[in-house]
């Protein structure tokens, strides 16, 4: 049994054959209406979320299965002190597969060392968000043909936003990468993704301030949001909300196939004059989550591709 607790417990032909099996079932998802008829997904949890709960229990119940789950750590018997060892303990007679996210760094794999079924991170806290990864490699994909040779810029709060952190550690293992980090001094990259993920590996990499230097070199803009409840003040959040704002005047300065990628929500990063830009990628990323986590649900539970007959990879 295998859980995916970091970006990197996958290796890269893994995340290849992930990607394959997605991109088999955005083009024929009715075909798999029925791979994981009597399995049940638990999804749990304890921090606000839209498209990453409801992307997997719509994953899930596109593939037939069930779901049951809490929306909310103040809804389940978290809020009354029971530990997540304990909870995934008992979710384990209840369940087949665990989705969990948690504003406490390190919470999922603490559960899955109890855990008797598989796992996923759905996000832990400023640290890693792994399926998003998954997701966000996808669109790249499809949208560049490739995975290889690109610059990619991440521009916004790039020392809170654990979709970024999570993004460089899985794409730096692709060939001939470059990184552009666009963000305030405030909210660099934490050290350690300079330190032990671009360094060691050689990846060319610069930091810089200006979005609008930055833009006529990109492939790929990965846009976020100024994480506000990893703040520990408000007034620090309030001066730096507003540092990235990408609009129509600003796209202008980008090459015309470039793509720009959000794990959404966005707050005012993105102005509504993006949208309807053919470089505008955010909307059908997020599509591409729930093609992703089927394609995951799949693999982690050992499901045959019905157009394939085998599994994506053992788990
Ligand atoms: C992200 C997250 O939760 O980390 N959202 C998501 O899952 N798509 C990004 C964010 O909240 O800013």
């Amino acid at each position: 049994m295998r859980h995916l607790i970091d970006p990197l417990d996958f290796t890269l032909e893994e995340t290849y054959k992930l990607m394959d099996l997605a991109d088999r079932i955005h083009d024929d998802p009715a075909a798999y209406q029925d791979v994981a008829t009597r399995k049940r997904l638990a999804s749990l949890f304890y921090e606000p979320s839209t498209r990453t709960r409801l992307s997997f229990e719509a994953a899930m119940m596109n593939l037939g299965g069930q779901v049951i789950g809490f929306p909310d750590g103040g809804v389940s018997s978290a809020s009354k002190g029971e530990t997540v060892a304990d909870t995934i303990r008992i979710v384990s007679s209840y369940a087949d597969i665990a989705a969990m996210r948690h504003p406490k760094e390190g919470a999922p794999l603490r559960a899955s060392r109890y855990s008797r079924i598989p796992v996923i991170n759905a996000g832990d806290g400023g640290h890693s968000h792994p399926t998003q990864t998954l997701l966000d490699m996808m669109t790249i994909r499809r949208r560049k043909g490739t995975l290889d040779g690109l610059t990619i810029g991440f521009c916004g709060d790039l020392k809170f936003g654990r979709t970024v952190h999570s993004l460089i550690k899985s794409l730096a293992r692709c060939d001939n990468m470059k990184f552009v980090l666009i963000s305030p001094e405030e909210l660099r990259v934490p050290d350690y993704i300079i330190s032990e993920v671009l360094e060691p590996r050689h990846i060319p990499y610069v930091e810089t301030r200006s979005l609008e230097g930055a833009l006529p070199d990109l492939d790929i803009l990965y846009m976020t949001r100024v994480q506000r409840e990893r703040f520990f003040n408000e007034e620090d959040y309030v001066r730096l909300k507003n540092s990235y704002v990408l609009n129509a005047d600003k796209l202008a300065l980008a090459p015309p196939d470039m793509a720009v990628l959000h794990p959404l929500p966005r707050v005012n990063e993105i102005t509504l004059d993006v949208d309807d830009d053919p470089r505008a990628a955010y909307f059908e990323q997020a599509t591409n989550g729930v093609y992703m986590r089927m394609a995951l649900i799949m693999t982690l539970l050992g499901l045959k591709d019905p157009k394939t007959g085998e599994v994506a990879f053992p788990c």
